[in-house]
């Protein structure tokens, strides 16, 4: 990526600059994108929105963000909630662990109960630790009333592991492993493509038992965090159809690692139809066969003719599915997910073959 790019970083200019200019940047550090053939302005076209990317004031380590008490992060401030999302993002094999400050007395505004709003002042965090090595943590600031007032940034651990200081330029090949911090505008890429921009802290995805140790929905619902608590007096609130374990993990792999791109308020469902993002409606999780994953890709015939197969999801034969050819492909301009992963995920790969095996 040329200087100018990395020079000016957290200035505004440079962010419009980088954002509008993907192309002229050439490889950009931690865009395993570069070259798939998806169209990368409209994935993109968001990136150069609101004041989220104005905001100069980046704190310059992980410790000022507010997560921990000192600078190692071995201590999470006593304001800092931890939680897990029940289906995970594969970030080829490394291990995560997530936090969320919400604002004393404030509330998230759920009357969107698939969209939640975060009150000004939320922040969460992510941490990756891969091959026993923190390697980044990510974070990201509501600034303002909107939609799109976030500030998104990453955290390079160093070696020793006593610090991690801003990367909005991204990384490659963190801490001597394969894995790659995204500069600031790949952040948007995948967030910005859900209204709320928080992905995995929703209600679907803490709508579970999670350890004791840990916010789930549950808890949400009675700290009165909620502006508008789901009706059900216990959970599940939004239980999932009657199916089996395996159909169960395909839904929420789908929904965790394809949802927020794949889903009708993304500017890559103008682009491909297909929804896999699972929703709280009750008329959308009745059956299995009623979820718009399930009815968007079974026995459906995909839309792009970069992939020969019947139907995206062609019931009892994965290997004439499009969904399964591209998750396996290793050709970036047709693998899925489109970007930030590199390693296979063996484990979903199995889950994805064995659901669509037994689809009658
Ligand atoms: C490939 C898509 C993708 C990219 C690129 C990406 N994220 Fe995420 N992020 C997700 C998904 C999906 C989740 C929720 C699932 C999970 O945490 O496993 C998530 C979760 C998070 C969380 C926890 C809160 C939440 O939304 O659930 C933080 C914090 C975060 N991301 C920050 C960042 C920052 C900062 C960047 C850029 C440096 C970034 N992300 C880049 C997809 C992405
Ligand atoms: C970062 C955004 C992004 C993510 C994440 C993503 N996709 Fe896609 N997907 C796209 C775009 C853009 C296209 C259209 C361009 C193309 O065909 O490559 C597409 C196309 C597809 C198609 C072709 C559909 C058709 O009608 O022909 C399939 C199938 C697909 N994706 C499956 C997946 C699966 C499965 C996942 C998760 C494992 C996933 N995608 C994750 C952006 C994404």
């Amino acid at each position: 990526m040329p200087a100018m790019c990395v020079r000016s970083v957290g200035s505004l200019s440079c962010v419009l600059v980088a954002s509008l200019a993907l192309a002229a940047c050439g490889d950009n550090h931690g865009d395993p994108d570069a070259g798939t053939g998806i169209d990368a302005a409209v994935i993109d076209a968001q990136v150069v929105d609101g004041g989220v990317d104005a905001n100069p004031n980046m704190p310059p380590t992980i410790a000022d963000t507010g997560l921990c008490l000192d600078a190692g992060c071995q201590q999470i401030a006593p304001d800092v909630h931890g939680y897990a999302p029940r289906w995970a993002l594969w970030s080829d094999g490394a291990v995560k662990q997530r936090y969320i400050y919400l604002p004393p007395g404030a509330t998230i505004d759920t009357s969107d109960m698939d969209h939640w709003k975060f009150p000004m002042g939320t922040k969460l965090w992510k941490v990756f630790t891969r091959d026993n090595i923190r390697v980044e943590t990510r974070f990201y600031l509501k600034t303002g009333p909107a939609d799109t007032d976030w500030y998104f940034v990453a955290y390079a651990w160093n070696e020793a592991q006593t610090e991690a200081v801003a990367a909005p330029s991204g990384q490659q090949n963190a801490n001597g492993t394969t894995h790659d911090i995204p500069q600031r505008s790949d952040c948007r890429k995948c967030h910005d493509q859900v209204p709320g921009r928080v992905l995995g802290f929703s209600a679907l995805q803490l709508d579970y038992d999670a350890p004791s140790t840990e916010l789930d929905l549950k808890d949400l619902v009675s700290m009165n965090l909620l502006s508008a608590p789901p009706t059900a007096a216990t959970g599940p609130y939004f239980p999932l159809p009657a199916a089996t374990p395996t159909e169960i993990a395909a839904l929420g792999y789908l929904h965790a690692n394809c949802g927020h791109c794949h889903n009708p308020d993304s500017t890559v469902h103008q682009i491909v139809p297909q929804v896999l993002r699972l929703s709280t409606a009750p008329s959308a999780l009745a059956t299995l066969e009623a979820t718009p994953t399930y009815m968007t890709t079974v026995n459906v015939a995909p839309t792009q003719s970069s992939v020969s197969a019947p139907a995206i999801v062609n019931a009892g034969d994965p290997d004439h599915s499009a969904m399964i050819i591209r998750f396996e492909s290793t050709n970036p301009a047709i693998h899925m997910p489109a970007i930030a992963t590199e390693v296979l995920d063996t484990t979903a790969d199995a889950t994805l073959r064995d659901w669509i095996t037994h689809i009658p």
